[in-house]
């Protein structure tokens, strides 16, 4: 269980908060906006404590109604200003919380695009992804709605204390004694029901699996009679489980009354003091009430602010995670000068970013994984704007090496690569990935709706372009066959899908991004039949004049393409159309021999075990 880490008290550090946080940089107008509405909340919450006075000393008291129709033009005003505020900071941090969720995500995504592979040998990229899906929603919903409660939060306590410290010192005094009072047993109090919860979840979890171990192992339990070990493990962990749930109960059944008597003793205290001056004439109604109400005002905001703590410190886990993938640093870095042009991840200048025509360069380039042993040596390939290029050889011979290169994934040790005539290392990497399509050997998909993982292709597309963008490639007819069609979950879903089903999504999702580059590294096995006639069948009607690398196992795939490559040991061993290759009759011819024969060979084999 990798969740483990949700159930570790993590302390709150703030650079993880940083990192997240400057990409709220974009969206400063909506943070001012709700946490400026809750202010002005906070402030006219305090100004309503100023009102009732006003109404108890000005009229209830002396029976006056001198005044009357001013006070009720104020109170009027200050309740609709309040109605409006609501509506404005609510909708602000709705606002924001869409907003903040996609700028995160599309950051993480493309962060995650441009990481050099070797990253994705290191991270387990499906969980990561899908784990960080909902981090970020988590994450971004928490920052948004607490702002509305810290703007509000700070001005109320701020407010009050000035209010009270101009209308009246000595009971201003008392009602501060209560304070740092309130605010110990909050924290206090809200770090120990955190605490129960974390445990009970991380219990509960345990039980889940031993109830599964214990239907799925019935059967070696019984031979080897664990039955009553079984047992009694599982009766341990539901005691357990009992009694953290009950400390739980009982610590939050505890801590709301406590708290409530606290500042009822405060308010006695201020009814004592504050009455006695009443009596002496020194002191009207009014303003005792006033301190009576503000008291009650004041401390919600304070048990609050330990509410937020708590929360801050449950998404911790999630936050390292996400601040982990934000900062992760690629092996390969755009210059200081591409990033003066072109902007980086986080703020593309897309202004200066040139057209892209898709003429690719392989200027005696040479590359190797691991020291010592080069994968391509001296490897030369110019391919022009709009050419279906195809790569075809034996397992091993450097195919997707090279389609790698072209993406920079990797960049070459020795030589350049140039797209367009300039060397791609002299422009950004989201330059040349913003204009690249690519389906993977191994395509992941993303926890989320099949319609969410193809719209990550271009996510301003609508449910209309993102299901044209299936058709087009022909997943449209197998998504519908699902149980929830388009919003079936692709993480869970996704297992009963082929690999090539899951390529034609990736497809769909590239094509959806009308890239001027495309790659398709197509799944070496478990692809069947119709689903490989289908990618081809796509990839021959959209790779028209589009600059495209396609690596095919199949060699019907590649018929069309306009030159076929033969790489073999990092080399080009043949190139020409798939006419002029069978001409020569050298490798490709063999290589097509081959497969027919044992493609024949499958065949009569599938007829003979008819019978
Ligand atoms: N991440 C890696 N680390 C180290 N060596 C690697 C890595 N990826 C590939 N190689 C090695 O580089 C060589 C070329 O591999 P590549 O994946 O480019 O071949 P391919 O032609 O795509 O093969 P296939 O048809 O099986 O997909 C192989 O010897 C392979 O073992
Ligand atoms: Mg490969």
């Amino acid at each position: 269980m990798n969740e483990d880490t949700d159930y570790e008290g993590k302390k709150i550090n703030p650079k993880t908060w940083r990192t997240i946080l400057s990409f709220a940089a974009n969206r400063r107008k909506s943070f001012v906006i709700i946490l400026g509405g809750g202010m002005v909340a906070g402030i006219i919450d305090t100004a309503m404590s100023f009102m009732s006075r006003w109404a108890i000393d000005g009229f209830m008291i002396p029976g006056s109604r001198e005044h009357l129709g001013l006070f009720a033009f104020a109170a009027l005003g200050l309740q609709v200003l309040m109605a409006v505020l609501t509506m404005i900071y609510c909708r602000a941090a709705g606002h924001l919380e869409a907003n903040l969720t996609a700028d995160v995500r599309e950051a993480a995504y493309t962060r995650l695009q441009g990481m050099s592979f070797s990253y994705f040998d290191k991270t387990s990229t499906g969980h990561l992804i899908s784990r960080l899906t909902g981090d970020i929603g988590r994450i971004t919903e928490m920052i948004s709605w607490t702002c509305i409660d810290l703007g509000w939060g700070i001005m109320a306590v701020v407010a009050s204390l000035l209010a009270m410290f101009l209308v009246n010192m000595k009971l201003a005094l008392i009602t501060i004694v209560a304070v740092p009072v309130v605010a110990v047993l909050s924290v206090w109090f809200q770090k120990k029901i955190l605490s129960y919860q974390r445990k009970t979840r991380k219990l509960n979890s345990m039980i889940t699996s031993s109830v599964n171990e214990g239907i799925m192992g019935a059967q070696t339990s019984k031979t080897l009679n664990r039955e009553s070990l079984n047992n009694e493990e599982f009766n341990i962990q539901t005691r357990d489980m009992y009694r953290a749930s009950m400390r739980s109960a009982t610590i939050s059944a505890i801590y709301m009354p406590l708290a409530s008597l606290v500042i009822s003793l405060v308010s006695g205290f201020v009814l004592i003091a504050g009455g006695h001056d009443v009596q002496h004439g020194v002191l009207t109604i009014g303003t005792l009430n006033f301190f009576l109400n503000i008291g009650n005002m004041m401390f919600e905001p304070i048990r609050n602010f330990a509410g937020i703590f708590s929360d801050f410190q449950s998404c911790q886990a999630a936050a390292e995670r996400v601040a982990d993938v934000l900062v992760s640093v690629s092996e390969i870095e755009d210059s200081p000068e591409a990033i003066e042009k072109y902007g980086d991840f986080f703020h593309p200048k897309k202004e200066n970013w040139e057209k892209i025509r898709g003429d690719v360069d392989f200027d005696h380039v040479s590359f190797w994984y691991l020291e010592g042993e080069p994968v391509l040596t001296d490897f030369n390939l110019h391919v022009k704007a709009g050419e279906n290029i195809a790569l075809v050889g034996e397992t091993g011979g450097g195919k997707s090496t090279i389609v790698n290169l072209a993406c920079r994934f990797y960049e070459p040790r020795e030589g350049t690569i140039r797209i367009d005539g300039v060397d791609y290392r002299e422009r950004s990497q989201i330059w040349l990935q913003s204009n690249l399509g690519y389906v993977l050997q191994t395509p992941h998909l993303f926890s989320g709706s099949i319609l969410e993982n193809i719209r990550y292709g271009r996510l301003e597309a609508t449910d209309e372009e993102v299901k044209e963008a299936a058709k087009l490639v022909g997943a449209d007819e197998f998504i519908r066959k699902l149980e929830k069609g388009y919003d079936t979950d692709a993480g869970e879903g996704g297992s009963n899908m082929s690999t090539g089903q899951k390529q034609l999504i990736s497809f769909a999702r590239a094509i959806l991004a009308d890239p001027a580059i495309f790659v398709l590294d197509e799944a070496t096995s478990s692809i069947d039949t119709e689903t490989e006639q289908r990618i081809q069948a796509a990839a021959d009607k959209l790779l028209r004049g589009r600059t495209s690398f396609i690596i095919a196992h199949r060699l019907s795939t590649v018929r069309n393409a306009d030159r076929i490559l033969v790489i073999d040991g990092g080399k080009v061993l043949e190139q020409g159309s798939h006419k002029e290759l069978m001409a020569k009759k050298g490798r490709y011819w063999e290589l097509y021999q081959n497969q027919f024969r044992r493609e024949k060979l499958d065949e009569s084999v599938e007829e003979l075990n008819k019978f």
